[in-house]
């Protein structure tokens, strides 16, 4: 289900977003569970950093599927702040990944600039 703006209000500790940052066991839904993720050996997975690591509904995508051999490369946009312990909150739930941590964008990033950065690591 899409995340409104109240959900994401984080000053509300009973908002959606306060809620499931709360428990790190919580798995919100996916809408999709169609991904091509079988015909992929390198996966590009992006997120907004929540309370320095990925939202769990990220957690949620790599329990989803069989990532085991892939090479996943993050990357994430955020108010200020690095990529913290969000590398360490995915590991578990794609142990047979190699999960790395790619980049962190300004909000406004543009597909354009993200395309330059994906082509300039020449995988
Ligand atoms: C619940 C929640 C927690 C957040 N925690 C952080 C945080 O720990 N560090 C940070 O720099 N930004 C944080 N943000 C800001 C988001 O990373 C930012 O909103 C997101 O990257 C998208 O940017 P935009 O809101 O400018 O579109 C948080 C946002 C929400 C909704």
């Amino acid at each position: 289900m899409k995340y409104t703006s109240a959900d994401l209000n984080w000053n509300n500790p009973k908002s959606r977003s306060s809620v499931e940052m709360k428990d790190k066991s919580s798995r919100p839904e996916l809408a999709d569970r169609k991904a091509d993720i079988s015909g992929h050996d390198v996966i590009f997975l992006g997120f907004p950093i929540w309370w320095y690591v990925a939202p769990t509904i990220i957690n949620t995508f790599l329990e989803s599927y069989d990532f085991s051999g892939k090479k996943i490369i993050l990357f994430a946009t955020s108010g200020g702040s690095g990529f913290g312990r969000a590398v360490e909150g995915l590991k578990p739930s794609a142990p047979d990944a190699e999960i790395r941590e790619g980049k962190l964008f300004r909000s406004s990033v543009s597909v354009n600039e993200l395309k330059k950065w994906a082509d300039s690591l020449g995988i």
